[in-house]
């Protein structure tokens, strides 16, 4: 079966993808198929040339955020009528789209963080929330723009400069306590990882550099947290991947605030679920199915095999 690993990209998750694609790309010749790899950069008529020449029976979509994890180049081969990995538009659209996945959950019945779109504007203005609160893009992924508002600090304005994310951002109420990730193949929730940024480092949060420098967090799985809240995680992560209508693997990812519960399971919230989780060296996705059995190379099978038609 021939493969072409679609990776790289022009989002703010580039340098994710690649790495992602290389791993990938290695695992897949273990296993058998023959892969070419496409290094997807600006020019969408080159990556259709590249596709029409290779026609491959399935492309691994390595990429990562925007265009790449959003439904644009879903869309692109379900034009061209190849098979790829992961999630279709719809999901993919909606998935990576932080106020239309809160809208799916909520209509779900299940939990997110209170929080609202803003404009970003209006955001030098006031506290668009009671402090701390948090500040993401809509359309971003691996934490790029993320930003914990804290009571007393005054960043509203040196936030609104800097924005580069268009018009809109998400506001959330920060959630205490701790940050769990459950990966989800199919129907099945692998397990529930804890992650917590490695304190020397200074990370304040499971940031861009707490999640891809080697260290830079420790990942606790199976986590051991209240037994309730562990079955909870599991099951949150298979009802948000159904309520998106995600197809093949994705990762949910929670906070949760054990800091209230005494003996009690504590609160879970849903951040949102990525439809092309990392497949790098300190991604998580892997590490779960590692667990249960399934080595990086057979994941990697998995998904070609489980490829949207
Ligand atoms: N957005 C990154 C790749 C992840 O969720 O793993
Ligand atoms: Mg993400």
């Amino acid at each position: 079966r021939r493969v072409t690993v679609l990776m790289g990209g022009i989002s703010a998750e580039r340098t994710v993808s690649l790495s992602s694609g290389a791993g990938i790309s290695a695992a897949l010749r273990e296993e058998g198929y023959e892969v070419h790899v496409l290094d997807a950069g600006p020019d969408l008529g080159a990556i259709v040339a590249d596709l029409t020449t290779h026609r491959p029976d399935v492309v691994f979509n390595a990429l990562h955020g925007r265009l790449g994890e959003d439904g644009a180049i879903q869309g692109v081969l379900d034009w061209m009528d190849i098979p790829y990995t992961h999630s279709g538009v719809r999901a993919s659209a909606t998935a990576m789209d932080k106020a239309a996945a809160r809208a799916v959950f909520l209509a779900a019945g299940l939990p997110v963080a209170g929080g609202t779109v803003i404009d970003i504007a209006d955001f030098p203005a006031a506290d668009p929330l009671p402090t701390p609160y948090v500040i993401k893009p809509l359309n971003e992924g691996s934490s790029v723009g993320v930003e914990i508002v804290r009571t007393g600090s005054n960043r509203r304005a040196a936030i609104t400069a800097a924005w580069t994310y268009g018009p809109h951002a998400l506001v959330e109420e920060f959630i205490p306590g701790r940050e769990l990730t459950v990966g989800v193949m199919d129907d099945r929730a692998l397990t529930v990882t804890d992650i917590t940024p490695n304190p020397a480092t200074g990370h304040e949060f499971y940031d861009y550099a707490a999640k891809y420098q080697a260290g830079g967090s420790q990942h606790v799985l199976p986590a051991r947290i209240h037994p309730d809240a562990f079955a909870q995680a599991l099951d949150l992560a298979a009802a948000a991947h159904r309520a998106l209508g995600c197809t093949g693997a994705t990762r949910t990812d929670f906070r949760y605030d054990d800091t209230q519960c005494g003996d009690g399971p504590g609160r879970l919230v849903i951040l949102e679920v990525n439809t092309q989780p990392g497949m790098t060296p300190t991604s998580l996705l892997p590490e779960q199915a590692q667990t249960q059995g399934i080595g990086y190379g057979p994941l990697c099978r998995w998904m070609v095999e489980h490829a949207t038609c």
